[in-house]
């Protein structure tokens, strides 16, 4: 994961690298790191920990050009040495590195034969010393172009030689964005466009094996054969003030709080488009929904919707195994991935996999420009604006009311379906009024210092339970898992004691009152039954009412457990939106 960036103007760089971490924290927080280079003289600080957590001491140098690195650690432990920006051993040449260097182990074992000496353990700084070697045969420009030219694996890489007044960068598979401000002649290079929002909207999105020079502007080139590359320049129209927390303690409630407009933006896609890819699906020979995380759980809630409303079989895979399924793949398949960031590793790989043998890919992503957009047939933005807190809750709603869009244009219905979400958005509000944050931040202080939590649904709600579980266990740390209504019968009630917290989803649709015979067999053997339900029931020792929206109610439900997550999370001192070992955007496999 990690999140890189540079930045080359006339302005102290130091400034707009350390906003620009901050912005990119939710990539990893283990440690950070900035390179400055002024007059000839490249300087370094590294420092264990959170960009948040700087203090006044930690002195940067000043210049105007630099690079800035907030690390999720791969290759080596979180020390200072394993920190970045790493260098050759005169510190000649800085580099900041997202990905994985698959061959850095032989490339290290030829350097230290060559005499090079290594600081780290990471793979990051063989490519520092690879550059310093061509550079005693060739210009740096050929001398970085060949470095990364032997290099096999994953890389977006900023880097800076002492006595070159530019910033060099390249990516392959990992993501790499340049942001550009002509008029102040400032220029940034980024993984992802929160990090220079504030600056600029104007970007260029970097494709793979392609080369940055960034001098007073940037120029591209192709990895592979030097040659020069036109690129388009694009306008973003993400918001800064969504990118900021405002007046929010953390992003995770802030952007809870945001899903009523992001709901109505996600329903805003153009009729013709949700229509073209219905009509992909009711002739495509196989249709596989393809995601990770939360994007995985609405997708097995699509799974139901399909089923349930458009009588359509449809099969879900979770990436890390798309593999193993590939066997079942013909030209005439239709994959559709779903993704927040657009840059999971485990998707973009499963997208290559169903490429080669012909399939057809259509995405649902939130961040324009990402690899997953850039690589599909076909994409559908969700327009939820940036989601910083690295568990995704606003585009989880967004991406089950894109989906619905489409299973109700798989019926021929969805003009219906659009009137029903709209109904929807315009009732979640009303789920994160003060009463019922002050209601579910009581509940929280209640059962916070509890191990286990147990969460029940049945037909549509069990991928909502399975969603809930996901949250409480990513922001608490609480051991939180999902059973279908009926499965608990056959072993998990054997977990529930006296008090154990039983979260039961119960809509008023045709599960109702078999998950209320599944709660009171549960609540006989002393569970704390909370139920999320838009009617309460004498099953219930604690109600969270929801409004009734049939079809629609996985969406509303799921919003009470973000909020009681939240609250779990905080009142436990602990940081939602970046809990311990977890990063946003996953870029490994
Ligand atoms: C990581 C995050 C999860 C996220 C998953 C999929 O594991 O920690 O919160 O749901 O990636 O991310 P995506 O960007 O593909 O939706």
């Amino acid at each position: 994961m990690c999140g890189i960036i540079g930045y080359k103007g006339n302005k102290n760089a130091a400034e707009f690298i350390l906003s620009g971490l901050s912005m990119l924290e939710y990539r990893g927080y283990d440690s950070w790191g900035v390179a400055i280079k002024k007059d000839n003289k490249i300087s370094t600080f590294k420092k264990i920990g959170k960009i948040s957590d700087r203090t006044k001491k930690d002195e940067i140098a000043t210049g105007t050009i630099g690079m800035g690195h907030t690390r999720w650690a791969t290759h080596g432990g979180i020390t200072h040495e394993n920190a970045h920006p790493h260098t050759n051993e005169n510190g000649n040449i800085a580099i900041v590195h997202n990905g994985i260097i698959e061959n850095y182990q032989k490339l290290k074992k030829s350097l230290k034969e060559k005499g090079h000496e290594f600081l780290s353990e990471t793979d990051t700084e063989v490519i520092a010393h690879l550059i310093e070697e061509y550079e005693k045969d060739f210009d740096f420009f050929e001398a970085f172009k060949k470095a990364l030219n032997d290099i096999e694996g994953s890389f977006a890489i900023v880097c800076m030689h002492k006595d070159k007044n530019e910033l060099i960068c390249a990516r392959r598979d990992s993501p790499m964005v340049v942001g550009v401000n002509h008029k102040s002649k400032e220029y940034f290079v980024a993984s992802d466009v929160p990090a220079f929002l504030e600056h600029t909207r104007d970007v260029i999105f970097m494709d793979d094996n392609e080369i940055v020079v960034i001098n007073d502007k940037p120029t591209f080139y192709n990895l592979l054969n030097g040659k020069k590359v036109e690129k388009k320049e694009q306008h973003i129209t993400w918001d800064i003030a969504q990118a900021k927390k405002g007046d929010f303690e953390h992003f995770m409630l802030k952007e809870i709080k945001e899903q009523k407009e992001t709901l109505k933006n996600a329903i805003s896609q153009k009729d013709e488009i949700i229509e073209n890819i219905a009509n992909k699906i009711n002739s495509g020979f196989g249709v596989f929904f393809v995601a990770s995380g939360t994007s995985l759980n609405a997708a097995k809630s699509a799974a139901y919707m399909f089923s349930k409303h458009a009588k359509k079989h449809v099969n879900v895979v979770d990436a890390s195994e798309f593999e193993y399924y590939k066997d079942f793949l013909t030209p005439k398949t239709l994959m559709i991935t779903i993704s927040q960031s657009g840059e999971t590793a485990d998707v973009l790989s499963a997208v290559k996999t169903a490429k080669k043998i012909g399939v057809e890919i259509i995405s649902i992503v939130n961040v324009m420009g990402s690899s997953l957009e850039r690589q599909s047939n076909a994409a559908l933005l969700m327009n939820a604006g940036p989601e910083i807190c690295v568990v995704a809750t606003k585009t989880y709603t967004s991406q089950l009311a894109i989906l619905h869009l489409i299973v109700y244009a798989v019926s021929g219905r969805l003009k219906r379906g659009k009137e029903w979400l709209k109904y929807a958005a315009d009732h979640v509000d009303e789920l994160t009024n003060q009463s019922e944050i002050t209601k579910l931040e009581n509940l929280a202080l209640r059962l916070k210092d509890c191990h286990h939590m147990y969460i029940i649904g049945r037909g549509l709600s069990y991928p909502t339970a399975l969603e809930a579980a996901l949250k409480i266990k990513e922001v608490s740390y609480i051991h939180a898992e999902a059973f279908a209504g009926g499965s608990l019968k056959h072993g998990p009630l054997a977990l529930i004691e006296k008090g154990t917290p039983l979260i039961v989803f119960a809509p008023k649709d045709e599960t109702f009152n078999q998950t209320i015979t599944n709660t009171i067999e549960a609540k006989a053997r002393g569970a704390f039954i909370i139920g999320v339900s838009p009617e309460d029931n004498e099953a219930f020792d604690f109600h969270i009412n929801v409004p009734d929206l049939n079809g629609t109610s996985p969406i509303a439900n799921i919003i009470p457990i973000q909020v009681f997550a939240y609250y779990l999370a905080v009142l436990k001192g602990l940081d939602p939106d970046m809990p311990r070992n977890l990063a946003k955007s996953v870029t490994v496999k």
